[in-house]
């Protein structure tokens, strides 16, 4: 063979292999259906309230100051974070392809409830201490902060609430988040417990967002109930919130 033409040759391949390195290499939620994206933010923030329900329903134990070791490894957390799971989806919970998005994001969110529940030992073991501050919400931001730092800007998550019920300004809703939960969630005709999802910007890039409203309960009144202003068992002012009013909300994200 002349060299020219195997140098043509050997070129036009390389090109070729260049360009389908292109095509395969497209960011994670561009080969996405608008469908797979939703089961993704519900997959994502079921497995989210699940764990934090672990830790809500453990609350007084993690408070128990006559206790030393609480029993509450990593392990003993994410399992029952998958007894919660299927709790509230009737299925058992199962990881998807480890190269799938959902794969990357189920996994993301465990290893971060692994990592928060690990650096959390030494606090919540502690013999002689009462109150911790070691709270669902708190948890569920560490949890967040985890994930989002596990995900390498694929997705995003993060609890927040109406803006007047905001405590950790780390928890603000963005101006998107706010907007639906001031005009969506808090209209009379918005119905209970229903997502919203949307194609909208998120810190500046295009992306998939969902939104999952939640409610005050009982529990919740304690801390963030009435009288408005007055303090709580942390220390905080309670919100004047009241039953079944919306509280709080979970913000997903996946980019474009
Ligand atoms: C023991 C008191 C206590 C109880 C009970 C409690 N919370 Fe909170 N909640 C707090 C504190 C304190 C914060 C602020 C956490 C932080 O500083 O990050 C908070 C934060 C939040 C946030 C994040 C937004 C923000 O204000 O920073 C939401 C949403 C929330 N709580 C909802 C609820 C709901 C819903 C319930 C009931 C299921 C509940 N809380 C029960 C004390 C409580």
């Amino acid at each position: 063979m002349e060299m020219n033409k195997f140098l043509a040759r050997t070129l036009s391949f390389g090109l070729a292999v260049l360009m389908l390195s292109f095509f395969f290499t497209v960011p994670a939620g561009a080969a996405l259906s608008n469908e797979d994206k939703v089961a993704i933010g519900t997959e994502i923030t079921t497995i989210y309230r699940a764990a934090r329900g672990v830790v809500a329903k453990s609350q007084k134990l993690i408070n128990d100051a006559s206790k030393g070791d609480k029993g509450l490894s990593a392990d003993v957390v994410i399992a029952k974070t998958k007894e919660n799971y299927k709790k509230a989806t009737g299925n058992d919970f199962a990881m998807a392809d480890a190269g799938s998005l959902k794969g990357q994001t189920q996994t993301a969110l465990l290893d971060a409830i692994k990592d928060v529940m690990n650096n959390a030992q030494a606090l919540i073991n502690e013999k002689g201490k009462g109150l911790k501050g070691f709270l669902p919400a708190i948890f569920a931001k560490q949890m967040g902060d985890g994930f989002n730092k596990n995900i390498g800007g694929k997705a995003y998550i993060k609890l927040t609430a109406p803006k007047s019920y905001v405590r950790n300004r780390a928890n603000r809703p963005d101006k998107w988040e706010a907007d639906v939960i001031e005009n969506k969630f808090k209209s009379a005709s918005y119905e209970k417990n229903k997502v919203f999802t949307a194609d909208a910007k998120h810190k500046g890039k295009g992306a998939f967002r969902l939104i999952l409203p939640e409610y005050y309960k009982k529990a919740c009144l304690n801390c963030h109930g009435e009288p408005k202003g007055e303090k709580d068992i942390t220390g905080g002012k309670k919100e004047g919130g009241k039953l079944g009013e919306l509280g709080g909300a979970i913000s997903f994200v996946i980019y474009n």
